[in-house]
Formats: structure tokens, sequence, C-alpha cells
């Protein structure tokens, strides 16, 4: 389960990014993606980061919702884009159980040294949404790694 805070730019690229390489890799996984806020709540994603996922080949057609109590029940893991929405997360979960399945992205980030967070390309222009996508890559090429290893 991706998070950031809307729900249009980064966690459904996540989601998408994380269906097709865990279905070339033969991974049989459910994934999802939420927003820490309900502004854009049925919406697609931005079309900057839609044209961005075509480039790379990934076909964006998540409908933004906000996360809830029972996707800590229902996910496995609960990784988040950023400091923040780690922050948000660890406010909504309810258990010690539930916290303990909140991650940060970018701690399975293996090509990009020093970077601490997808950063939100919502405020930014083109190359801002590429940069999103080349570190959600990377992180979820390792993530599905990780697990096809049984590691997480
Ligand atoms: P996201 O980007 O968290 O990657 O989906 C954002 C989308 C919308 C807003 C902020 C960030 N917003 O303020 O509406």
């Amino acid at each position: 389960m991706f998070v950031c805070l809307g729900n249009i730019c980064r966690s459904p690229a996540a989601d998408a990014t994380m269906r097709a390489k865990a279905a070339a890799a033969g991974l049989d996984v459910e994934v999802d993606s939420a927003g820490i806020g309900a502004w854009h709540t049925g919406q697609l994603p931005d079309a900057r980061m839609r044209r961005c996922g075509d480039r790379h080949g990934y076909d964006l057609r998540h409908r933004a919702r906000q996360v809830t109590a029972e996707d800590f029940d229902r996910f496995d893991i609960v990784m988040g884009m950023d400091a923040q929405n780690v922050i948000d997360l660890l406010g909504l979960a309810k258990t010690d159980g539930q916290r303990a399945k909140v991650r940060l992205m970018a701690d399975y980030l293996t090509r990009h040294p020093g970077q601490k967070s997808i950063p939100d390309p919502y405020y930014g222009d083109e190359s801002d949404f590429e940069l999103a996508v080349e570190l959600i890559e990377d992180a979820v090429e390792n993530i599905v790694k990780l697990m096809k290893e049984g590691k997480i």
C-alpha cells in the first residue's frame, strides 16, 4: 500500500510501477494506493503524472481515495513517500502491529544515495515528475527483489 499526500501524483505512480514490476517478476501481490488527504477523491492521477507514466510505460488509472483505518489491517506494508506521510500514517495507526507496517519508501532506494524522500512534484515542473518516477522505479525494483527473496 503506497501513500502520499494527495494520491494523484506519487502514490498512484508507485502503485502502477509496483503492479508492472511485480507481474514481470511473477510476484503475486495485492497493490493499492491512497492519500493522507481527501481533496482529490475520485480523480484520476494528475495529467502531468499520467504523461510521465506513459513515457515510462505505466498506465495510471487509479482513482484517488483517502487512506482508511482498514488499510492498516488489509495490507502488510503501508509505505509513505516522505517523512510527513510517515508521521501522518503513524498518527492514524491504532496498534503497535499497525505502526510496525509503516515504512518510508526512500529507505528502499539503491541508486540514489542520500535521497531521503520521494519529493512532492505537485508544485514543480516536468523534471520533478521525472525524478519522482525515477526514484519510484529504483525503490520498487528493490522492493520486488526483497519480496522475491522473502526478505520483506
Ligand atoms: P501527491 O502530490 O501527494 O504526490 O499526490 C500532491 C497532490 C495534491 C496536493 C499536494 C500534493 N494538493 O495539495 O492538492
